[in-house]
């Protein structure tokens, strides 16, 4: 709920179901913030007296606002936005050069308005389903240059969201070069925080790190032309000894794919800034007389239940109020992928024999990935010719999804369409329609250009030869792939004044492609990628429901990938898939039941050559998917718990909305000699439910206790010989069986003392098997009286 409190200098509070939001026009003008955090009551302006900063004289070395104001410096207010030039030495938001050439901006309170929050026509934001959110937009201006300034505050209730934006708008008669409008600037009086982001590279997506800040600035930034895996837009601010489960912290993340920037800046008076939007480097727009800019949606959360707290209500605001569309709440399919299977080596024969491999397993959807167009037989050439190579693939795609069909399988396809290699029709016909500077050497990526989306007649023409593509078959999936980084930025299509806005007009072209294609075929399940997660950000999950993580489908790895993901958005988005072992990109072996259980805190896949797997291995997966499938919208739409996430041992559970129905999973990297005793905790279940606790037990095979296996043996049995083969296929172990009930309160506090590992002193029924890489999973359903 948006209050304004009525005054001289009026008071602005948004309250949320657990937090409040409050801010105030100072003596001077601008904003003050005077409180962000757990709920507390304001009815009156009189609840505000605690919360304002008392001034008496400014500090040593401040800048005095005016004569009529001496007390004040802006540089030790809390400040809702600020300009540049009047005193305030910390992060500014906006930063612009006036027609006169002066950067000096200060914007001061005209006037505010409470409304129904409207969705951006040209940019990605956060929508309701009953078109019921509030916003308030509090206008500020700047009277020596005729600028107005409205801030936005969309305030989301039910997932205790606030989103923050900007609109400049030119009143004036002259043009105004924007060089900085950040989306949103939060000030806390205090210090003494953590800040914990998400780095990576390709392969090594969303690597948690936390560092603490006792003074100068923190900046989590992408220049990569796209939000990038080297710093994802989500990270969090909490204090030093929060946890999973309890503590103060906020968490921070923007709708936008394109370069991003926040900063967190200490003050020298101890004061806390946060700030967050497109990124200013390389960054500049003119905006004439009557114009307006507007800047992406960035998000805001609080919690005091630690980052739990803020997962969930991230959670809950993609899943509602991001991604959208008939895929939002519907189950997605098990699918398999053709891509590390057979490459760009595809035949149609070899494809359909893929297919059915997969789907005597119980796969429901079949993925064609790259290779089938153009002369695409290796990364060297073909984007932007999205016509079908005849020679793979002789009856076009609706031959291929015909076959695949008739099999009883969906069918879906890869397509790059921002792309084009130079080696193709479409650069022979438009080079001017590549980003690349006129008369100096272009440097690539993966062999290819980037395309100038900034370009409407681009813009078009990807529209068009999509919709021609996606009719073309009864296409059910569009995995939309994006495999380089920018360089040599430069529009062929705009002016040289207005270069600065290549990066940001790109995106809108993009966000006007997405949109126009996703409306044109709802039905389609599509999913986002970038060389994997290059650009895994809430701007691609407003049009697109999913996204592929990581191309590093090693499950060990994974457990860091997906457990960064799962901090900041739900299960639901993010893309997880089974493959070969040794793995493609690690050369790791890890067990084929570890490999599925980390896939299955997401959306599951396969993406290996399911015609190669022995029959114990294809028995093992057709048990997985019937798994998977029975638990699937747990796992898919369910709020995930993470409680152990340092250290070997990793504990995840995925709890179903109604709390009925849970999953655990326990994963360990590497096996210490002589540590037995192991607790699984889970979080989230109802305190006084009872839950049917249980496992589903496996049966071992011998050959996994090597030479071992003399130790029972009536006769001596050498390892790997034709004997020890012989006896594998008869005689298996008993894998350990767990099965109780016990109360949600106890599960949750006390845990569940685990069967004993294998600790090198002897291996009987009701020992767990627990090696290098082992994982569990553990099913809990409420019990009904
Ligand atoms: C990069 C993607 O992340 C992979 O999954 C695959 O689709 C390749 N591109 C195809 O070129």
């Amino acid at each position: 709920m948006i209050r304004i409190l009525e005054d001289a200098r009026p008071a602005f509070v948004l309250d949320t179901e657990h937090t409040t939001y409050a801010f105030r026009v100072l003596p001077t003008g601008q904003l003050e913030q005077l409180y962000y955090g757990a709920k507390i009551p304001i009815d009156t302006l009189g609840d505000l007296i605690p919360l304002e900063e008392k001034h008496a004289f400014a500090p040593g070395c401040g800048i005095i606002y005016d004569a009529e104001h001496r007390e004040y410096a802006l540089d030790d207010c809390c400040l809702e936005f600020s300009g540049m030039g009047k005193g305030d030495l910390r992060e500014s938001a906006a930063e612009l050069v006036h027609p006169d050439g002066g950067r000096t901006s200060d914007f001061v309170y005209r006037s505010a308005e409470i409304s129904d929050s409207k969705p951006d026509e040209a940019m990605p934001g956060a929508y309701s389903a009953d078109g019921k959110a509030e916003r308030l937009t509090v206008t500020l201006c700047d009277e020596y240059y005729s600028l107005r300034l409205e801030l936005r505050y969309d305030v989301w209730a039910d997932c205790d969201c606030i989103c923050r934006s900007a609109r400049l708008v030119n009143a004036g008669v002259e043009s105004v070069e924007i060089e900085r409008l950040l989306s949103m600037q939060l000030d806390l009086p205090v210090t003494y925080w953590s800040v914990t982001s998400f780095h990576g590279a390709w392969a090594r997506e969303m690597d948690r790190e936390t560092l603490s800040l006792p003074a100068g600035k923190f900046v989590n930034e992408s220049r990569a032309g796209c939000s990038s895996n080297r710093a994802n837009p989500f990270f969090l601010l909490h204090r030093p000894n929060t946890s999973e489960s309890g503590g103060e912290c906020f968490g921070f993340n923007l709708i936008y794919s394109g370069n991003h920037y926040s900063a967190v800046e200490i003050s020298s008076s101890g004061k806390t800034r946060i700030v967050s939007g497109i990124h200013p480097a390389g960054f500049r727009w003119l905006l004439g007389a009557g114009e307006a800019f507007e800047t992406p949606e960035a998000i805001l959360t609080f919690s005091s239940s630690g980052f739990s707290g803020i997962s969930s209500h991230m959670h809950r605001f993609v899943r509602e109020h991001i991604v959208r569309g008939v895929w939002q709440k519907k189950p997605r399919p098990v699918l398999l992928n053709s891509w590390e299977a057979s490459y760009f080596d595809i035949t149609e024969s070899g494809l359909v024999s893929l297919a059915k491999a997969g789907r005597d397993l119980g796969i429901e959807l079949f993925v064609m990935d790259d290779g089938w167009f153009g002369q695409r037989d290796d990364d060297t050439s073909s984007l932007g010719d999205w016509d079908v190579n005849r020679k793979k693939l002789p009856n076009g795609l609706d031959g291929l999804c015909r076959k695949i069909e008739a099999l009883g399988l969906k069918f879906g396809i890869w397509v790059e369409p921002e792309m084009v290699n130079v080696r193709s029709r479409l650069y022979a016909a438009h080079p001017d329609w590549a980003m690349a500077i006129p008369g100096k050497l272009h440097s690539e990526g993966r062999n290819q250009r980037v395309l100038d989306l900034a370009n409407p007649a681009v813009q078009d023409f990807l529209i068009e030869k999509m919709t021609e593509v996606f009719s073309s078959a009864n296409i059910s999936y569009v995995k939309w792939d994006f495999n380089r980084n920018f360089s040599d930025v430069f529009s062929p299509s705009l002016p040289a004044e207005r270069q600065g806005e290549t990066g940001h007009r790109y995106y809108l072209g993009l966000y006007r492609v997405m949109r126009t294609l996703t409306e044109r075929f709802p039905e389609i399940l599509f999913e986002g990628c970038a060389s994997g997660g290059n650009r895994f950000d809430l701007g691609i999950l407003c049009y697109f429901p999913q996204i592929w993580a990581s191309d590093n489908t090693d499950a060990i790895s994974r457990i860091r990938i997906q457990e960064g993901y799962s901090y900041g958005y739900p299960l639901s988005t993010i893309g997880a898939h089974v493959s070969a072992c040794p793995n493609h990109q690690t050369l790791r072996s890890t067990p084929l039941d570890t490999r599925f259980n980390i896939a299955a805190f997401g959306l599951l896949g396969y993406e290996l050559d399911l015609r190669e797997l022995s029959t114990d291995e294809r028995r093992e997966i057709r048990g997985q998917i019937a798994l998977y499938k029975s638990w699937r919208e747990t796992f898919q739409f369910g709020d995930i718990y993470r409680s152990r996430t340092h250290g070997n041992l990793h504990e995840w559970t995925v709890v179903s909305p109604d709390k009925k129905r849970a999953v655990g999973m326990i994963v360990q990297e590497l096996v210490r000699a002589n540590t037995q005793f192991e607790r699984y905790r889970p979080g989230g279940l109802l305190p006084e439910t009872r839950y049917h606790f249980y496992n589903v037990a496996q049966r071992l095979n011998i050959k996994r206790f090597g030479s071992l296996v003399n130790t029972v043996a009536p006769f001596h049995v050498r390892q790997d010989s034709l004997v020890h083969n012989v006896l594998a296929k008869a005689v298996t172990m008993p894998g350990e069986r767990e099965d109780l009930t016990a109360y949600g309160a106890t599960l949750m506090r006390a845990g569940v003392k685990l069967r004993p590992a294998f600790a090198g002193t002897g291996y009987a029924e009701g020992v767990r098997y627990f090696q290098d890489f082992s994982s569990r999973l553990y099913f809990m359903e409420a019990v009904e009286d």
